[in-house]
This record gives C-alpha cells, structure tokens and sequence, in this order.
C-alpha cells in the first residue's frame, strides 16, 4: 500500500488537541488560562522593544492586545479553517460574532461600497442598514443565488470593496455558489468576507472557494456549550496586517477576555463528534418535519428538494449540519403554539448548543430588521427555526409531536 504523507493533520486531531500548550514551564497537559490584564516587562528596553516592534523584546503588554490563551485559540482556529488549502492562515479573537463582523466590516469597507447579500443574521443586516451609512459605507444589497444581480451589481458600481455572504443564510438556509461569486468579487478586485457560523469548518470551509476572510460566531457551534459569546476573523497569513485589522481590534477594544476563549478552547475538544451528531440528528429531524401534515414548509440543506441542492452538493462536506427552518400551515398563530407547548426543545435564540433550542426569527433575531426588508429576504411571520441538539433523535421527535398535537 502507498503511504501518503500528510501534510496537515485532520480537524478531527487539530481539535481533540486543540488545548495542548506549545510549552509550558510546568509540563502543563492542558493550556493554562492566563486571566490577567498586563504583563510584567523584564526591564524597561523589554518594553521599549515590544512597542517599537523590535525584535527580542517581550512577547506580551496587555491583554486588548493580545494574550497567550486568546492566541492559542485562534491558531487552533486558523489551522481548522485552513486545512484542506497549501497556505497557512491566522485567527483574531474577539468578544462576541458581532464584535467580529463589525471590525471586518468597518475595515474592509470604509470609505467602499459593500455588496451584502440581503437575508444575514439580524443584527449584521442592522448594522449594514443603519449603521454602516452613518459611518459613510455605502451598502447595495443582492440574493446572491441570483448571479445575473451579481454581475450587474459590478457592472452598476465600481466602488464595490467588499462582498460579504453567509455561507448557509440565516434562517432561510438558502446557500449560495462560492465559487462563482468570488471569482466575480476577484476580477473586480473585490474581498470577500463569508459568516460560516451556520456551517463551520465541518461542513464548509470558504477559503477552498477563495474566500479572503471567514468569520463566526463562536457562541454557537464550535464553543457547543452555551457559555461563552465570542468571535472570530480567520485569514490568510499576512491579511490582518495587510489590512490593519489588529490596529481595528485594538483601538475598537473587541478582544475576547482569556476565560472565554479558554471555554471555547475546551468547547473544540469535541467539536467534530458533536457537529457529526447535529447533522445525523438534523438529517432525522428534518425528514420527520417534512412529512408532518402540520408542516407547510421545510428547508434544510440536506434535503434533496432544497433549492440549492446542486451547490449544497459541491460545497458541504460530512453532512449537512442541524439547522432546520419550517414553516407550520396556521402560520404564525400555529408556530406560537408550538414553541409554547415545546417542553424539550429550550424556546430560546442562540444556537449550535448541544441541547435543542427553537426560536420565532420575525419576533426575535431578526425583529430588528425591518419588516420590508425581512419580506425581500424571505423571512415570512410564520417561519420557525430550530437548532437541533445532540440528544437521542427520537426524544427530540416525541416532544414536538406532542407540541404540534392539537
Ligand atoms: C449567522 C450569525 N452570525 C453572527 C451572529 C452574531 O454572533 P454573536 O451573538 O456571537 O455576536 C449570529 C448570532 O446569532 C449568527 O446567527
């Protein structure tokens, strides 16, 4: 038999490793959390040194700038994200998937116009309606499934600095061609800047599309517990100084503090047993749900009548992930009813938890979006989405059974 030489590890033991320290000056196993604000400088040319960027000075400051288990973390990060490419990538940390997008957003786009695709998580489409025009960007939105709208949108604006996607659309699940659509950012000398969080690095990974910079919340799959709020930037070695993004964290002040990412860190242990879970659940579930007489409506990109099934099939990899939206005939009086009769599934937003958790998105995540813009995106009154959790399948499918049963 050949022997074929790996030359990275897989996610799997990128992840099951994710806390062993580089060295540790006791042999610590596990990477030690270094809850602290400042650091100690040997002398004061140490110091001098670590501020003008010279070489041989101390390795640390002051933790908005960065600090050892934040850096752990986001190596572990970067060498998930990028290990099916030849490059090596580089992570940033932040305090929350927001605190993320928003430091991406407002360095990649000043003084540029954004192409956003129009259904994203409420908040980042908030910003991107509200926000962004108050600082000057300007933002053109487009379904990006729609390619012709692509290429006119390039053809119409030649301001256009940055494409920003979410690789799995939240909720309506809709994904749309990498490939192509950063092919047309790149010959129009466009970034392209991709929310992964719905998919993560299990199921999709931008950056074999080309994709400039990822981003996640890691709130939610990759951190798994529900304890932590953080983020991340992922890029390729270079990009952040490049771009001046460490300068935006900075001086914005969005780092993650030590203990959350130390959480996420222990989070990532078992990150591809659970996604692999969510997935075999989520495939259960949606099969339940799409031959429920009660359910009107179902997408979820593992079903193969979704209408990117041809894209989902390039794109995702180890199955399709837990997310599930659906839409209930009674529309939104019927959804109400079932999120108040779910006794299992947690009604609450957020999601990627290992328990199952359900949520209305027109009068909770995306209540801030407005209404005209909600209908454009597809985010009809009566849409319901469920993170499904790691728990046996069945007990999940009793318990909305009993909840759809009147
Ligand atoms: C797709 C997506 N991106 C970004 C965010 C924002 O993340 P955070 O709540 O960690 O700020 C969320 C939150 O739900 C999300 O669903």
């Amino acid at each position: 038999m050949e022997t074929v030489i790996k030359q990275k590890n897989s996610i799997e033991t990128i992840c099951a490793q994710a806390d062993h320290p580089e060295k540790d000056p006791y042999g610590s196993h596990v990477m030690p959390l270094y809850q602290t604000s400042t650091y100690k400088f040997k002398d004061a040319e140490a110091g001098r040194r670590f501020f003008a960027h010279e070489p041989g000075g101390a390795t640390h400051s002051y933790s908005r700038l960065g600090n050892p288990t934040v850096q752990k973390l986001e190596s572990v990060l970067a060498e998930m994200e990028s290990v099916d490419i030849d490059e090596k990538a580089e992570g940033m940390m932040f305090g929350s998937g927001m605190a993320a997008i928003t430091t991406g957003l407002m360095n990649l786009g000043a003084g540029k116009r954004i192409l956003a695709q129009e259904t994203l998580y409420g908040c980042t489409s908030q910003f991107l309606q509200e926000g962004a025009p108050k600082l000057n960007i300007e933002v053109t939105n487009i379904n990006p499934n729609d390619l012709e709208a692509v290429h006119d949108a390039f053809q119409k604006y030649d301001d256009i600095g940055l494409v920003y996607l979410e690789s799995i659309a939240n909720p309506t699940m809709r994904v749309c061609d990498l490939e192509i659509i950063i092919e047309i950012a790149h010959h129009h000398d466009a970034l392209v800047m991709v929310d992964n969080t719905f998919a993560t690095p299990y199921h999709m990974r931008p950056f074999n599309w080309g994709a400039d910079v990822v981003a996640y919340s890691t709130t939610k799959y990759l951190n798994g517990h529900g304890t932590v709020v953080g983020g991340a930037l992922i890029a390729k070695k270079g990009f952040f100084e490049e771009t001046d993004m460490q300068i935006s964290r900075k001086n914005f002040g969005g780092i993650s503090g030590p203990f959350d990412a130390w959480l996420t860190m222990m989070g990532l242990k078992t990150f591809p047993l659970r996604m692999k879970q969510h997935s075999e659940n989520g495939e259960i579930m949606a099969s339940y749900l799409a031959a429920h007489p009660k359910v009107s409506q179902i997408w979820y990109a593992g079903l193969p009548d979704h209408p990117d099934a041809d894209i989902i099939n390039k794109q995702m990899m180890n199955g399709y992930g837990g997310m599930i939206a659906f839409e209930l005939s009674g529309g939104y009086h019927a959804g109400v009813e079932l999120m108040n009769r779910a006794k299992l599934a947690s009604l609450a937003v957020s999601l990627g938890t290992v328990d199952t958790l359900i949520q209305h998105p027109a009068s909770m995540t995306h209540a801030v979006v407005k209404p005209e813009i909600r209908k454009s995106a597809g985010i009809t009154d009566g849409l319901i989405r469920i993170s499904v959790g790691i728990e046996d399948a069945d007990d999940i499918i009793a318990d909305l059974d009993q909840a759809m049963n009147w």
